[in-house]
């Protein structure tokens, strides 16, 4: 298994393992709000191809802490689902981390299984504090902070980082 950085030609296979994944309704749930017409973060954008073409994608979106700062959306990822339970979510999900951390990223918020992304680090513990834009299962809104104590005191709703292109860590 090999973990490569996105390219534009995956991005026509990304949507497509993204509606077989999700469903083509997937644009109304409130993630989206924080995505649509932003860019994800280039240098966090990853897939893993086998020989038939793209196996997984991981992407993630900066969105506006209450603070100010701006912080990862986590998401969405995606494996194919005939290459399920291989390891290549968590390894791409362990990659994806690495690399957030490395550049210098506060924390990562996502919505998804506690089940699956508590073996990753992420808890509802450190997202207790934040809301999302619209509904969510606030059972399933799960933060990482990748610099100790970065969401501590950090209250209120999470917002889009509108303007110009976030290209990295604080910008
Ligand atoms: C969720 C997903 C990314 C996991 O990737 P994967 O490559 O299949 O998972 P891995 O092989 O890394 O991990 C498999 C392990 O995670 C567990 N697991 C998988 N999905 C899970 C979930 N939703 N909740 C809890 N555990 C889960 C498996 O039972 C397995 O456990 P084990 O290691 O004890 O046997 C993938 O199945 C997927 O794309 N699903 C559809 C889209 C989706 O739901 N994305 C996440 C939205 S929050």
């Amino acid at each position: 298994m090999q973990i490569i950085a996105q390219t534009d030609h995956h991005v026509a296979a990304i949507e497509r393992l993204l509606d077989l994944t999700f469903g083509p309704d997937r644009h109304e749930k409130t993630v989206y709000r924080l995505r649509e017409g932003i860019a994800p973060v280039p240098p966090l954008s990853f897939v893993i191809e086998n020989g038939s073409g793209l196996a997984a994608t991981l992407r993630f979106w900066p969105v506006m802490l209450p603070d100010g700062r701006v912080a990862l959306l986590l998401g969405p990822i995606a494996v194919r689902p005939d290459l399920a339970g291989k390891g290549y979510g968590r390894a791409l999900m362990r990659h994806g981390i690495e690399a957030a951390r490395a550049q210098g990223w506060p924390a990562i918020l996502l919505v998804g299984d506690e089940p699956y992304y508590g073996r990753l680090g992420f808890t509802r513990a450190a997202a207790a504090r934040l809301e999302l834009p619209g509904p969510v299962d606030a059972a399933r809104f799960l933060a990482l902070e990748l610099v100790p104590g970065a969401l501590d005191g950090v209250a209120g709703t999470v917002g889009r980082v509108e303007g110009a292109a976030v290209l990295q860590a604080g910008g």
